[in-house]
This record gives C-alpha cells, sequence and structure tokens, in this order.
C-alpha cells in the first residue's frame, strides 16, 4: 500500500479484504467448503489486527456480511469499548437510525460521561438533518439524560433547538429534570432505564515505556501487564530515541522529537499495540528533546525542551484530522526539561530549567486552548527540573526532579480549584527524568536516575494512603529519559 494516511489505508484494506473474499467466493464455487472457510477465517483474523476506532464499524458490518461470528463479536465490542471516538468517525454518521440505536442503547457502552451519548445522537442527525429529525425521538429514548449534570441540561440539552420542537423530545428532557429535582433518596420513584448507569466492560490495560537513556539513547520498549505483574518486550522503535514526549491519542502511542543519541529530533513515531508496530506521522517544526507531550481536545502538544543549542519556550499542535504540527501561542518561560499534564481543560507546564539564565524552575503555566494564552499559576514549593508530572483525580502530582546536582524524591500537588500546591508523601527514592502514568486511581512513577545510576525499579502513589510502594517487579533495564503510556492489552 502506498503512503496514505492511516484511515485511507484502513478503509483500503478493508475494501480489499472483502473484494477478496467475494471473488474467492465467486471464482471457487466448486472448491471444498473448508477450504474456503480457511480462506475466510485467515481474512478475520487478519482484519481483526485491522481494528481501529475509524474502522471498527466497517469491520464489523464485513463480519456480518461474511457470517464471521467471532470477528463481528470482537468489532462490536470494539466499537463500544472506543465509543467516544467511533462517535466522531464518518462510519458512525453512516450507520442506520436502527444501528445507532442498537449501539446507543447498549448497557456496555464505555463513554467519560453520558453527554457524549446525547453529542453522537446529535451530530449522527445533523449530519442528514433532513432525513433525520424524525427519528430525535426515537433516539432520545436510548440516552440516558437523568444522568447528565444539571449544567449540561440547561445550558446545551434545553437549549437544543431540535429538541424544543417536538413534545416527545421534550417529555424525556422533563423526565431529567424531574429526577435532578427529587431528593436522591426518592430518585428511584421514577421508573425508567434512562436512570440506569452504564456498566462497561473495562479492558485490562498495560504500561508501556518507550526508548530512553540506558545510558545511551536505546529502541527497546517494554510493556507491563499489571493483571500478570510481568514486563514483556513490544516492537522496538524504529530509530534510537530518548528525552521524547510520548502520549496516547486515537488509540495509538506517540513518540515525539527527542534525542537519538547524536542529535535532537524533529520526527514523530506511532505506535499500534494491536499490529505490535511503529510508524512515522508528519515530523515537528522545531527540533525538541526533553519536551513535554500531552493531548488536549483532539490535539496532541509538544511543549518546550531544547534543539541541542537552546532551551524552547514555543509550543506547537498537531492535529490528527490535518495531519499537521502547527504553533500556537508560546510560553512566557523557556522550559527544557518540563513536566506536562492536562486537568479540566487546560495545559500545564511545570518547572524545568530555563537555558537563559539557567535556573532550575519552580514556576508554572496554564495553557487555556480557547484563548491561546499561556499564564502563571501558584509556584511549586521548590525548584524542579526534570519532575514526573502526572495527573490523578483532577489534580497534578511533579515526583521529584532536580535543582542542579540535588535530586528529589519529594513530591508536591497542585489543586487547581484552590491554585495551590500541597507536599505529599516522599517517594522511596530520589529520581529525575523518570516517566509518569496513572492507573486505576494509583500515579505511576517509572525508572529515571538518582545522580549516579539510572533505575529499573518503579513505584506508584495511593492517594488514599498517602504511601508509596514499589512494583514487585523491575523493568529489564535501568532507564532514564523513557516515555509512559498506558494503552488497552493487545488482544
Ligand atoms: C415528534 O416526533 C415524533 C416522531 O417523529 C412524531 O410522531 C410527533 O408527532 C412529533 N411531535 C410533535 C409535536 O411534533
Ligand atoms: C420547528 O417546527 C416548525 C413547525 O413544525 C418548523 O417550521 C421549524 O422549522 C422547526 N424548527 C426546527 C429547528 O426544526
Ligand atoms: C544513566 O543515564 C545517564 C543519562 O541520564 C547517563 O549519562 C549515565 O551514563 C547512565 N548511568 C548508568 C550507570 O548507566
Ligand atoms: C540521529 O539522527 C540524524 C538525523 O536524522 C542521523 O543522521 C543520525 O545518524 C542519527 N543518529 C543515530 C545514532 O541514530
Ligand atoms: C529493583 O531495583 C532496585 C534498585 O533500583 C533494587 O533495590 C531492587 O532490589 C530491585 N528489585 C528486584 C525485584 O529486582
Amino acid at each position: 500500500v502506498p503512503e496514505v494516511w492511516p484511515e485511507q489505508r484502513e478503509i483500503l484494506l478493508l475494501f480489499t479484504a472483502s473484494l477478496f473474499v467475494q471473488t474467492l467466493c465467486v471464482l471457487l464455487p466448486a472448491a471444498s467448503l473448508l477450504q474456503l472457510m480457511d480462506v475466510r477465517q485467515a481474512c478475520c483474523d487478519f482484519l481483526r489486527t485491522q481494528l481501529h476506532p475509524t474502522n471498527c464499524l466497517g469491520i464489523r458490518a464485513f463480519a456480518d456480511l461474511h457470517a464471521c461470528t467471532q470477528l463481528l463479536g470482537q468489532a462490536h465490542a470494539y466499537a463500544e469499548q472506543h465509543f467516544s471516538e467511533v462517535m466522531l468517525s464518518e462510519e458512525f454518521l453512516g450507520l442506520s437510525l436502527q444501528q445507532v440505536c442498537s449501539l446507543i442503547s447498549s448497557d456496555k457502552l464505555t463513554v467519560s460521561t453520558e453527554e457524549k451519548v446525547f453529542e453522537a445522537m446529535i451530530s449522527w442527525i445533523k449530519y442528514d438533518k433532513e432525513a433525520r429529525l424524525e427519528h430525535m425521538p426515537k433516539l432520545m429514548e436510548h440516552v440516558r439524560l437523568p444522568l447528565l449534570s444539571r449544567d449540561y441540561l440547561v445550558q446545551i440539552v434545553e437549549e437544543e433547538a431540535l429538541i424544543k420542537n417536538n413534545s416527545t423530545c421534550k417529555d424525556f428532557l422533563i423526565e431529567a429534570m424531574k429526577y435532578h429535582l427529587l431528593p436522591a433518596d426518592q430518585r428511584h420513584l421514577i421508573k425508567t432505564d434512562r436512570t440506569r448507569p452504564r456498566t462497561p466492560v473495562s479492558l485490562p490495560k498495560v504500561m508501556i515505556v518507550v526508548g530512553g537513556q540506558a545510558p545511551k539513547a536505546i529502541r527497546s520498549v517494554e510493556c507491563y501487564d499489571f493483571q500478570e505483574d510481568r514486563w514483556y518486550q513490544v516492537a522496538d522503535l524504529p530509530s534510537r530515541r530518548c528525552r521524547a514526549g510520548v502520549t496516547f491519542m486515537g488509540g495509538r502511542v506517540y513518540a515525539v522529537g527527542g534525542f537519538n543519541g547524536s542529535l535532537r529530533v524533529r520526527t514523530v513515531d506511532v505506535y499500534d499495540a494491536m499490529r505490535d508496530q511503529w510508524s512515522p506521522v508528519p515530523s515537528m517544526q522545531e527540533r525538541r528533546s526533553t519536551l513535554g507531550a500531552a493531548v488536549l481536545g483532539d490535539l496532541l502538544y509538544a511543549v518546550g525542551g531544547f534543539d541541542g543549542s537552546t532551551g524552547l519556550s514555543s509550543v506547537e499542535a498537531y492535529s490528527y484530522k490535518t495531519n499537521e504540527w502547527t504553533f500556537v501561542a508560546p510560553m512566557n518561560t523557556r522550559r527544557s526539561s518540563v513536566g506536562v499534564g492536562v486537568v479540566d481543560g487546560k495545559l500545564y507546564a511545570v518547572g524545568g530549567y530555563d537555558g537563559a539564565s539557567r535556573q532550575c524552575l519552580s514556576t508554572v503555566e496554564q495553557y487555556d486552548p480557547i484563548s491561546n494564552q499561556w499564564c502563571y499559576v501558584a509556584d511549586m514549593s521548590t525548584r524542579r527540573s526534570g519532575a514526573g508530572v502526572g495527573v490523578l483525580s483532577g489534580q497534578l502530582y511533579a515526583a521529584g526532579g532536580h535543582d542542579g546536582p540535588l535530586v528529589r524524591k519529594s513530591v508536591e500537588v497542585y489543586d487547581p480549584s484552590s491554585n495551590s500546591w500541597r507536599q505529599v508523601c516522599d517517594m522511596n527514592m530520589c529520581r529525575r527524568n523518570a516517566g509518569v502514568c496513572a492507573i486505576n486511581g494509583l500515579l505511576y512513577v517509572i525508572g529515571g536516575d538518582d545522580g549516579s545510576c539510572n533505575l529499573s525499579s518503579v513505584e506508584f502513589y495511593n492517594p488514599a494512603t498517602d504511601k508509596w510502594s514499589l512494583l514487585p517487579t523491575n523493568m529489564s533495564n535501568g532507564r532514564s529519559y523513557a516515555g509512559v503510556s498506558v494503552i488497552d492489552k493487545p488482544l
């Protein structure tokens, strides 16, 4: 397949596979049924490895057409589990009324909030408003409006012209408002399926640790399986990379920029766990190592870093849709070895090193994507460059880092609602340039170095007990400057 966008490639593959099976069915009427079944099975096995939010509904339709029961089930489950992304796809907008109803009525739908389901319904209708408007009451039957927040009901739902116009739709809205007006202990009096929370099947997760220094830039990538307490290697990076920004977007892991052992790079590689395969996406405009990378809305931000001669204040963002990097407003400060995190629709850049005044930084800036502006928020209690920054329950953690030669084990937490930092329990080890990720209410800090050694150990923080514990099993290598992300465990 020539160089095409991932989405185009998937459609091409699907088309080819479909054609392949159909051709076989026409050409081989006399072939033994068994042989044909083998070919069909191979085809289905292959398509299973290609599942992605942009193609899973097409693959589901393909499986249905060719009576591949197992693939049908897998593609359907995949669509439910990745609904937040599936609802943005062309495939979703092209579904029939009956198909949309069947999807959004499922108890197994995985959505961060029920608001997503409402938004999915509205965008499906607006895609062909003239023909679909009349289906609104039928669809609203399956949106669990009572579970929406009060603010959302009042500000968004009530203002939606499509709802205002039909009394059946209004009845659903009234039902939801009634639910909110009743005291909690009387809400069960409203007899409807729409007050029942969805119960998605949570997918097992693994933690992926990408590249790093051990002691030089390496290509190795390893995953940690939380259920089995086991590390295993996956596909190497296409080239050596440490000090990259690593983050997760649209079902894939992005390794952005970094240092390849001789040069700070602007290249970006993306990992598809289902295929265990890395492939390139467009490069950033600037070379950046020790940058911060995070996803906010549907953009991936590359924040600050070091280009080989100076620390950077510039920030650029990658859009999956346009497949391009564009600059956004720069920070107020040059920051290399910066940590980033996203809380409540804002991006935070924490500490780092300001090449100009040769200072490790205690300052923190917040980016608002709507106004495209950076502003300072409260300073940390101490200077931290190369801190491990992560987000847990709406709070921003800065773990370890260093100020000059002093490597820290202290950890502090920022609460956006009070604009203040507070100290929590120290880590077991001093760590700088460690990786961070959050899963199941725990914050993991992976590797890093303590000033003399690159660490293979991983520790996690439980906010309920204010304690750090070491993971029972270390990584295969001591790694500092590795990037970390959490992904679904591949099937
Ligand atoms: C609302 O929509 C339903 C379904 O299209 C229709 O049967 C009903 O007449 C509509 N009600 C009003 C008041 O427009
Ligand atoms: C609401 O209904 C009226 C009368 O049926 C119609 O003229 C108008 O276009 C509708 N508005 C919307 C937003 O659908
Ligand atoms: C650890 O990594 C650093 C870079 O962070 C490297 O300079 C150093 O040689 C490594 N130390 C060991 C003991 O591997
Ligand atoms: C680093 O990247 C540069 C530019 O792409 C390349 O010429 C060089 O060989 C790379 N170095 C290593 C060690 O891979
Ligand atoms: C993990 O590494 C740490 C040092 O970073 C070491 O003290 C510990 O014994 C190791 N644990 C295991 C199980 O190897």
